[in-house]
């Protein structure tokens, strides 16, 4: 069968032959599905490309009776959307970044904040070790009915505008700065003096372009691959947030695997979260090259004051014992902290 069905209609039709297929099956009974997985990137991210390889792999290594079909570009809808769609298992993974999971159980609050993760390295370390994530990953579960495998890094996310370098925070100062949809990425934008319009990620470009938004906030690669640098040309290098996508599955499905096909899963995840690292850090420099020969430019700016107006985000957002035992743990595995 195909392995990309790109427009909205294919993927509703597909998604209505498929609701009934994993969930009914009995736990570690099942050989063989097509896992369709959704994701807000394009063909060419590092997300889309490792998700690919990890469904070659899957191919491989079961003679074809499992693979993963990832569908672009908010296919099968934006974040939001799709979490609800593996929630109700018409749809069995998708990668949703921090702040939607935040919105469902506050302790993943824990590993959103500007001050959780130094750089890349830390948050992977943290992020797949299951002492520290193992009942987080799996606290949606009842609830939700979907399980956390693991993460993908979203690199430093910095602020780029339509107007100019933004120095210090006050150069923000009433602009319209886009954030994730979450109340600590609210909170986040008004700390740095701007006014906050959470926006789903694929509207954007199009909020940059018609001014209902000054300002945005990613990652090069983001900016690069949606093409935001034709509509928002001045980035600044302001570093203030390590960011985390997460790859979820429906729970279900998860338990309908055979243990042996599971064990296929989990290796294949390793894999490809590896090779998104490698990934990762060449399309950043790609990105950059990309954006500068469409007439950005990048400015270095003292990332120091970004980081000490978010400090104090930690304090009023983490309020209970569990935590800021997440937080702590993760803030131990640090290599500053190890010294
Ligand atoms: C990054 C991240 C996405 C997220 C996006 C956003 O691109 O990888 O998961 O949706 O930022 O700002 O919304």
């Amino acid at each position: 069968m195909s392995r990309r069905l790109t427009t909205a209609a294919a993927a509703g039709l597909t998604l209505g032959a498929l609701a009934a297929c994993s969930a009914s099956l009995e736990p570690g009974t099942n050989e063989g599905d097509v896992l369709h997985l959704a994701l807000n990137q394009t063909e060419s991210h590092p997300s889309y490309i490792a998700l690919d390889a990890w469904g070659e792999y899957m191919e491989e290594q079961t003679d074809g009776r499992w693979s993963i079909d990832v569908y672009p570009n908010e296919t099968l809808g934006a974040q939001a959307e799709a979490m609800q769609l593996v929630s109700d298992g018409s749809v069995e993974m998708a990668i949703v970044s921090g702040p939607q999971l935040e919105n469902l159980n506050r302790d993943f609050i824990a590993l959103n904040l500007p001050t959780t993760f130094d750089d890349i390295d830390h948050q992977m370390r943290v992020v797949h070790d299951p002492a520290i994530v193992g009942d987080l990953y799996a606290s949606l579960e009842e609830t939700n009915n979907f399980t956390v495998l693991g993460g993908f890094t979203q690199g430093a996310r910095s602020v780029y505008t339509t107007f100019g370098p933004v120095e210090t925070p006050e150069d923000l100062a009433g602009q319209k700065l886009r954030v994730q949809e979450s109340e600590l990425n609210v909170a986040m934008a008004q700390a740095l003096g701007a006014s906050a319009t959470p926006m789903a990620y694929g509207e954007l470009y199009t909020g940059l372009q018609s001014g209902v938004v000054d300002a945005a906030e990613n990652n090069e690669v983001s900016y690069a691959s949606q093409r935001h640098f034709e509509v928002a040309p001045h980035w600044s290098y302001t570093n203030h947030l390590v960011g985390l996508d997460y790859l979820i599955i429906n729970t279900d499905m998860l338990a309908s695997m055979t243990a042996e096909d599971r064990a296929v899963l989990d290796e294949g995840w390793e894999l490809a979260r590896a090779e998104h690292v490698d990934l990762w850090l060449q399309a950043t420099e790609d990105a950059v090259a990309t954006a500068e020969a469409g007439g950005a430019t990048f400015h270095e700016v003292d990332d120091q004051v970004f980081f000490d107006a978010l400090e104090p985000l930690a304090d009023r957002f983490l309020t209970t014992d569990d935590q800021w035992a997440i937080y702590d743990a993760a803030r131990a595995a640090s290599t500053e902290s190890a010294g």
